[in-house]
């Protein structure tokens, strides 16, 4: 069964550790995320943005995919299915689909409209008993078509957007989707300690985990940070395997040009990467 994040990240919170998001692509990506969730029994949440959404044939395809997929594998640990990044359409295509979590990201609206909008969210997701993100200020770089500036997000702002009601809240603190350029200034922990001192409880939430430094990482969670977003990451762990099982002439070897052979470095560089991540955010044995 899918669950929502609000007691994984409400535990999270308290117990000082973060639960990551790895977002997924297909039925490989979907696997090795939560064949190690239950490995090192993690929670986990399983991110989709409104491309992915579209490769994988749609948000009822993927939510039919991950509860077959759960059900299966008897995961035991808590998931939950969250969109990434939505659009307001996609947000209510997303809740109509089953989606356990959303995040209806208004961070480009004017603040006004961002409220108005994430509040009409609150009220819908409330009602389903799913959990909610919402985002002031945008993230840096470019993920799916959703490209921001990385600007540092009002402290002030995401109190208003917090007190609406919202379940966790993804404020810029000068973090990008993607690699981070070589002249990038780090995470602003200034900015996000104002950001915690203000929101109380509210668990926050980091995205564009691909890159930042561990000591980055943790010195984040101390500061109220209890969700990460990870996806770049396992993408370049991905490619990088199989580029290898290429390069070796591994498919040329007898079958070796049978997908679930020519996959499966690439679906274990993901495993040992989300391995690696969990690790790092202190959520293993946390379910
Ligand atoms: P990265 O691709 O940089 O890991 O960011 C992931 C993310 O923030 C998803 O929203």
């Amino acid at each position: 069964m899918l669950v929502s994040a609000k007691d994984m990240l409400t535990k999270a919170k308290k117990g000082h550790y973060a639960v990551g998001q790895f977002n997924i692509n297909n039925l490989e990506w979907t696997r090795a995320i939560l064949e190690t969730s239950e490995e090192l029994k993690s929670p986990v949440i399983l991110g989709v943005s409104e491309g992915a959404g579209k490769y994988m044939c749609g948000f009822k395809t993927v939510t039919a995919m991950v509860t077959e997929m759960v059900n299966y594998l008897n995961i035991t640990v808590p998931v939950a299915l969250h969109l990434d990044h939505g659009t307001y359409e996609g947000t209510k295509a997303c809740i109509e689909a089953g989606f356990s979590s959303v995040m209806f990201d208004g961070s480009h609206y004017p603040i006004d409209e961002n409220i108005a909008k994430t509040k009409e969210f609150v009220e819908i997701t409330k009602a389903k008993g799913i959990s909610l993100e919402a985002e002031v200020g945008s993230i840096g770089g470019e993920e799916d078509g959703v490209i921001g500036a990385g600007e540092c997000a009002d402290p002030n702002e995401c109190k208003m957007i917090a007190d609406l009601g919202v379940t966790m809240l993804a404020a810029g603190i000068g973090n990008i989707h993607g690699k981070y350029p070589a002249n990038w200034k780090g995470l602003s922990f200034e900015t996000l300690d104002a950001i915690q001192k203000l929101t109380g409880d509210m668990p926050l939430v980091l995205h564009g985990g691909t890159g930042i430094p561990d000591d980055m990482i943790k010195k984040a969670i101390s500061l109220g940070v209890s969700k990460i977003n990870v996806n770049t990451e396992c993408q370049l762990a991905f490619a990088a395997a199989t580029r290898k099982y290429i390069e070796e002439g591994k498919d040329l070897e007898g079958k070796g040009y049978d997908p679930r052979k020519l996959l499966k470095p690439g679906f274990e560089a993901i495993k040992a990467t989300v391995k690696e991540k969990m690790e790092l955010f202190g959520s293993v044995g946390k379910a």
